[in-house]
């Protein structure tokens, strides 16, 4: 019996391709401010807890001090690859949505509650008062919510379970079980943000606003960082990949009606070799003094690292969706489009605006008066 909910007989405004791009885009920029959230949260609540040296509190502070604009850029950055995969993706993502209707609605009140407990976070280091316990509860928090995203995620990839759900129970309150990949795509999400968390140390090590003495703690504490957790993100991603049904893996290598998932798996590979050699550089930037190795990773290299490796997962992470779907008769390609060019030109243009006053305001914040993080 077919699961899936019948197309909406509205046709897409956009080609599925450029749908797909944007999606991609913008999901991989939601999960590089994720990623940033949950790592650098746990990394500033352990740096004010240790007392090893005076400029770990200057940099729990000044993890704790961004993570509140960190917070706004994950939510709005959240928006539009969920509006791109509703439209791509409705038939199964309102299905397990609602399926977990009770959870799937706790997340804004877990959000809020997050969003102002790292308000308070912030507030009491800055304040010198003992704040590890605020901010181990919004990282605490933050990880449910992403247990929850990974929970729909695989559960709309899943109609084989979606009766003997909705019969159980009409009130959206049980939570699936038994998906092999739930645990580690959960898992690589919370690894990789002390990963990215390791990346971001290494960025800000570049910042003039640190002493030389933090930039070096600073520098040495991100490359051990994502040098440890860059295996354990490797780990976890291998386990979810290999824990993918024969069919999915067998499309990544190209056998599918759609050949143009090798590419998904080829963009699997580049991930599989960028965090190989970002956890190699990482560990010679942070152990590289035990062997006397002088090796240092600059501010922009480690964006560019962090923002390619989430590319690159977000592409792999796309094919093995689709191909999971097109096992279950889910065709993301086969719907009717009406593309209007002009609703689409106007949107590239206003996309392209929005890009540049980010742009824009980025760049006022760079030019603002420097305060050295460590003042009172
Ligand atoms: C603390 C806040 C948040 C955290 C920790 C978080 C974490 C995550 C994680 C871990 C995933 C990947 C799940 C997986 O595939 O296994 C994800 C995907 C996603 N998140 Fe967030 N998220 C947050 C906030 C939000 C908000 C506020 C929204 C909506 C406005 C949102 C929308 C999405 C969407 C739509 C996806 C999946 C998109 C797709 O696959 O097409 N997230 N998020």
């Amino acid at each position: 019996m077919q699961s899936f909910p019948a197309v909406d007989p509205i046709p897409l405004p956009a080609p599925v391709w450029l749908l797909k791009l944007l999606h991609i885009v913008t999901l991989a920029l939601h999960f590089v401010a994720v990623e940033m959230l949950l790592g650098g949260l746990l990394l500033a609540v352990l740096l004010s807890l240790y007392r090893g040296s005076p400029a770990s509190l200057v940099a729990a502070r000044a993890l704790a001090r961004r993570l509140t604009v960190v917070m706004t850029f994950v939510i709005n950055l959240a928006v539009p690859p969920l509006l791109f995969s509703q439209v791509l993706y409705g038939r199964a993502l309102y299905t397990s949505s609602v399926l977990i209707g009770l959870y799937w609605i706790a997340i804004i009140g877990l959000l809020m509650l997050t969003y102002w407990l790292l308000y308070r976070f912030t507030g009491r280091l800055e304040a010198g008062k003992s704040a590890w316990w605020v901010g181990l509860s919004a990282w605490l928090l933050a990880g449910c919510i992403a247990r929850l995203l990974s929970t729909n995620m695989t559960l709309m990839l899943r109609p084989e379970v979606w009766r003997k759900m909705y019969s159980a129970s009409a009130m959206g309150a049980y939570l699936p079980t038994g998906d092999p990949t739930l645990t580690p795509r959960w898992l690589m999400m919370m690894a990789g943000g002390l990963f990215i968390g390791g990346l971001w140390l290494i960025y800000l090590s570049g910042r003039s606003t640190f002493t030389a003495k933090e930039k070096l703690f600073v520098a040495d504490l991100g490359g051990k960082v994502a040098a440890i957790f860059g295996v354990l993100y490797l780990a976890a991603g291998l386990w979810a990949a290999i824990a993918q049904p024969e069919i999915v893996k067998a499309g990544l290598a190209g056998q599918s009606i759609y050949p143009l998932y090798r590419f998904a798996g080829f963009a699997g590979h580049v991930w599989l070799a960028l965090v190989v050699c970002t956890v190699l550089v990482s560990a010679a930037a942070g152990f590289g003094k035990l062997a006397n190795i002088q090796f240092s990773l600059s501010s922009w290299e480690a964006v560019l690292l962090a923002v390619l490796i989430e590319i690159t997962f977000t592409v792999y992470r796309d094919g093995v969706r689709d191909l999971t779907l097109l096992s279950k008769g889910y065709d993301v390609w086969d719907r009717v489009v009406v593309t209007n060019w002009w609703v689409v030109g106007l949107f590239l243009v206003l996309f392209v605006l929005g890009l540049g006053v980010i742009g824009w305001l980025v760049s006022v914040a760079a030019r603002a008066r420097k305060v050295m993080e460590g003042a009172a």
